[in-house]
């Protein structure tokens, strides 16, 4: 395909990373005409090498790159969230035409995807903010795909990216998100969850390794047999592959030099921001956040483990193991029924009108957190769309209720050893607020209104009431 001949190409890529070029080449085995441009003139020629059976053409010059491309013009972005964005926008608009679609596919905040749809809807081109989750591997060979915005220029590409997603029972694992930035959100959300399941299974190797002082090949095995059961999902099978992966400079297992202290991109941080903003209560994935935080904290919590001495080992009783897999299946359940909750405040808030049940489908296959647990959310938000909390649904809560004691186990158990298990106990002390028909907030209020006069209501009466708590009444 070639530009000389006057053969336009029906999609075009800005940027052409790893991610960017392994969607072009899905894109290209599927069928579709595709182009890709970057600013490095290396970028290209590792593009048109990758793609040379699908004699796949890219460009340098941006200019020549926008001609290249078809009407309406289907520009996607996969480029750095960020100022980066805006720019390449800049550059893009004086060269595109009215009706024509910008697709940005990178991890956007989504309040910048709302302006920018708004900025680009006044020159008449329609703007997509798409989540794509799976890393290189999805990107390459089938992703999950998170669109939003406008619906009509949806339909422009609706084909190919039921084309290049992931299939779960041949079912594409792509859906019109909603309006708007709703695609962002989305992914954003999808982002904050996979923060609580890595912190999740984190916190299981804590325990594993020193509480319960198993070696990698014993982890492993745990993490094997959980796989193959209702914990089966990407997360766990790729970290049982990890313990056991030797590093070949050393010979030794690659996981135990790594560093402790983890890095992030920021979708966890936003998700937990915009959480507080909604007043929606996400504490599994707020304490994982936290937990990559303290993690960076490196020089401190070695002079804090000097000073106070570091956890101690746990005995092993006959049922500890299953206990820890119903300690994980609740935490887990939790993290997710946190995220949907998310989702549906937001999809009010925003109005993005979300069909929870079309995210749980869409979220089985392709992307980091698929786990067979989607199943079952896609079961439960089809059944009853306007479920309050996933814990709600039938099934669901039966084995929540039987998961309890196993959890509670755990929770106490390592805590007592003092290992730390933020994410686990997060979830279990919220869910243990959420099941509270009366909290302590009675007393909270009296506080707030004896030192600020902020008033209360009554439990006796209606209206609003402010005591004069000096008063000696008592
Ligand atoms: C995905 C991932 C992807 C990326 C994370 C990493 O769905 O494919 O979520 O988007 O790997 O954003 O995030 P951190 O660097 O913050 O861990």
């Amino acid at each position: 395909m070639s530009t000389e001949n006057n053969v336009k190409f029906t999609f075009g890529m800005v940027g052409l990373g790893t991610m960017g070029r392994n969607l072009l080449l899905n894109m290209a085995d599927n069928g579709f005409d595709v182009t890709g441009y970057d600013k490095s003139e290396k970028m290209v020629q590792i593009f048109e090498e990758e793609g040379k059976k699908h004699q796949l053409k890219g460009f340098n010059d941006i200019k020549l790159f926008v001609q290249s491309l078809q009407s309406p013009k289907t520009v996607i972005l996969l480029v750095p969230a960020g100022a980066i964005v805006d720019s390449v926008i800049l550059e893009l608009t004086p060269l595109l035409s009215q009706g024509d679609i910008i697709i940005d596919s990178g991890n956007s905040y989504f309040t910048d995807t709302s302006r920018r749809a708004i900025e680009l809807k006044e020159k008449g081109i329609h703007f997509f903010g798409m989540g794509i989750s799976g890393g290189e591997e999805g990107a390459r060979f089938g992703p999950s795909l998170m669109p939003g915005g406008d619906k009509e220029a949806y339909t422009v590409v609706k084909n190919m990216l039921e084309a290049i997603a992931a299939k779960v029972n041949n079912e594409p694992c792509v859906t019109y998100i909603g309006p708007g930035a709703s695609g962002h959100f989305v992914k954003m959300t999808h982002n904050g969850i996979e923060y609580a399941i890595m912190q999740l299974i984190a916190e299981t190797y804590d325990i594993l390794k020193n509480g319960l002082k198993y070696n990698n090949i014993q982890i492993q095995e745990v993490f094997e047999h959980w796989n193959k059961g209702r914990l089966h999902s990407f997360l766990m099978e790729i970290t049982k592959d990890i313990f056991l992966f030797k590093d070949l400079k050393t010979g030794r297992y690659l996981v135990d030099l790594i560093k402790d202290e983890a890095k992030s991109k920021g979708t966890g941080k936003w998700t937990s921001q915009v959480a507080m903003d909604l007043e929606t209560p996400i504490s599994a994935i707020d304490s994982a956040v936290a937990a990559r935080n303290i993690s960076k904290l490196k020089k401190l919590r070695v002079s804090l483990s000097q000073t106070f001495g570091t956890a101690q080992p746990i005995q092993e009783t006959s049922t500890f193991i299953d206990d820890l897999e119903q300690a994980f299946y609740f935490a887990m359940a939790s993290a997710y029924a946190q995220g949907m909750h998310l989702l549906s405040q937001a999809s009010l808030q925003y109005a993005y009108d979300l069909n929870l049940a079309e995210i749980a489908k869409i979220w089985r296959g392709g992307c980091i957190i698929r786990a067979e647990f989607l199943q079952d959310i896609y079961q439960a938000y089809k059944k009853d769309a306007q479920l309050a909390h996933l814990f709600m649904d039938n099934g669901i809560e039966n084995k929540i209720k039987q998961s309890l004691p196993g959890t509670r186990n755990v929770i106490a158990t390592a805590l007592q050893a003092g290992i730390a298990i933020p994410t686990y106990a997060a979830a279990l002390t919220s869910f243990d607020m959420l099941r509270s028909s009366h909290m302590p907030s009675n007393l909270t209020q009296a506080q707030r209104d004896f030192f600020g006069a902020h008033t209360f209501e009554r439990t006796d009466m209606e209206g609003i009431f402010h005591a004069d708590w000096n008063q000696k009444n008592s």
